[in-house]
């Protein structure tokens, strides 16, 4: 599949202006936006090229006709209330089914004047975005009762398995005695994005996600982020300042690895405990289905870095227990945007089988993952099980390749089932591996990503002191 180019948003440095990343750009790589039903994202040109669109210019009448629910434009009752089904115009330009998701007031203007936040329903909900009446299609507008007498059931009767996706997706620990309302009304108040934008070193980046900052950051759409301890402010002169007294210029914590500019500092949270608390926030900007923690004694931090005469930039991190029972070997990983789809999460990952392999253990990340977080697992899984495949000559068992690579015997099972490469004989699984089939798949699997130099690796696993 074509990709778009996703450099289109990042400029050329000015000294006065950050180089702007939006993901909205990132999302014209079309498998980038795929929500969690699998629709994929159409392509977009990048920019923020929306113009409003006009409900009174779109198609309406028969060609809408027989829609479930539909009201018509004389029948919306404006404001429109949250929970309604509409469909709107993306920067694409084309319509798209959204809900919505919240409304506010715009100030100094009409009664009913109110901009809506809304979740394009086939899309993952890091497009969440505030829209213009403009952009709604009123035609469209699905009569929504019914749903919203449904909503208040579901509310008061969740199944477990829907508390625990509610669980996944709260900030705080602490939470299991909380009763189904105050879990609704937690939802509730993840849904809308806090913070729009951050500034970050060079770069100015839209967030994705909610993330649970002190409550006097709440009223700041954008935050200034110092890049090397972190430290987040709400002014520009105030980081400005910041910077003219920090005197970190890499993360706190040990140069473990160096290979060329490339470098991997681990930062011991009970040690950094600001540092990582720091992270934290900012990585939930971008991480949807993970827990906050503000216990990060418990974690170590690996954060590589691009270095230059400036100082380590932080390019993305992974977060690691000290001691998992679950033999996780990564919680979180995070590219930041303006760094995605360079190779950077691969790297990421396959470090953090080295130190399994380091360790003489086998690892797993922590789930839930998300869609861009499965899709770079099964690449690194797929190209790594599939070079042994292909150089092994004779049988190989699961076993064996999981004490090879550290990867999970359950996750290697599962790459090889999702690529029909695993048959049940006689009561155990068993590889079936066509060389012409691995290159095809091989192929499949995309670039390998930035290669880990284990020889540039100086690390002894941890070890609690005292
Ligand atoms: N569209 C399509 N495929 C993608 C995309 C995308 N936007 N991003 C990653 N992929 C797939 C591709 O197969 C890609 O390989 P390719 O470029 O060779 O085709 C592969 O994943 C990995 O690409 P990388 O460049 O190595 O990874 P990247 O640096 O972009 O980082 C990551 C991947 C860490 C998942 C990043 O997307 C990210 O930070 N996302 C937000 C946070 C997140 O979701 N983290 C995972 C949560 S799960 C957990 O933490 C355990
Ligand atoms: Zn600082």
């Amino acid at each position: 599949m074509a990709r778009a180019p996703r450099t289109a948003a990042i400029r050329t440095r000015t000294d006065t202006q950050p180089l702007r990343f939006s993901p909205a750009v990132q999302m014209g790589s079309i498998e980038g936006a795929k929500a969690e039903n699998g629709v994929a994202a159409p392509a977009c040109n990048g920019g923020d090229q929306r113009n409003g669109g006009g409900g009174g210019a779109l198609p309406d009448g028969e060609a809408e006709a027989g829609r479930r629910g539909k009201v018509g434009a004389a029948a919306a009752v404006l404001p429109l209330e949250v929970g309604t089904r509409v469909m709107c115009r993306w920067r694409d330009q084309k319509l798209h089914p959204v809900k919505v998701i919240e409304r506010r007031k715009i100030p100094n203007a009409g009664p009913n004047d109110y901009e809506y936040y809304v979740h394009y329903t086939e899309f993952n909900r890091r497009l969440d975005e505030w829209v213009k009446l403009e952009q709604l299609d009123l035609d469209t507008v699905e009569a929504d009762i019914d749903e919203k007498v449904e909503d208040k059931a579901t509310s008061l009767k969740m199944t477990r398995h829907q508390k625990r996706k509610i669980d996944e997706t709260h900030v705080e620990k602490g939470h299991e005695e909380l009763d189904a309302a105050s879990l609704r009304e937690h939802e509730e108040f993840t849904k809308v994005k806090n913070i729009a934008k951050i500034e970050l070193g060079r770069y100015e980046i839209d967030t994705w996600y909610f993330s649970p900052f002190p409550p006097e950051y709440n009223d700041s759409s954008k935050l200034y982020f110092c890049e090397f301890c972190l430290n987040f402010m709400k002014r520009k002169e105030q980081l400005q300042r910041h910077m003219r007294k920090c005197d970190l210029k890499h993360p706190p914590g040990d140069e473990i690895y160096r290979s060329g500019t490339l470098s991997m500092f681990e930062v011991d949270g009970k040690k950094n405990k600001v540092y990582g608390q720091n992270l934290c926030y900012l990585a939930k900007l971008f991480l949807d289905h993970k827990t906050l923690y503000y216990d990060v004694d418990l974690f170590l931090f690996y954060v590589l870095c691009e270095c230059d005469d400036r100082g380590c930039h932080m390019v993305g991190y992974f977060s690691k227990e000290k001691h998992s029972e679950e033999s996780y070997n990564l919680a979180c990983i995070l590219t930041l945007p303006p760094y995605q789809r360079k190779g950077y999460g691969k790297f990421l990952i396959a470090f953090s089988y080295e130190l399994s392999k380091k360790e003489g253990k086998v690892g797993t990340p922590e789930r839930p993952l998300s869609d861009l977080g499965l899709l770079s697992y099964r690449g690194y899984w797929t190209r790594v099980l599939l070079d042994i495949l292909k150089k092994h000559k004779s049988n190989i068992s699961i076993k064996e390749l999981s004490d090879m690579t550290a990867i999970k015997a359950d996750d290697i099972l599962s790459t090889l089932q999702s690529l029909d490469l695993i048959q049940y004989r006689k009561g155990q699984h068993v590889i079936c591996a066509d060389p012409k089939v691995l290159d095809r798949h091989l192929k499949a699997a995309g670039r390998g990503g930035l290669e880990v130099d284990v020889s540039k690796l100086i690390w002894t696993p941890y070890k609690e002191q005292g």
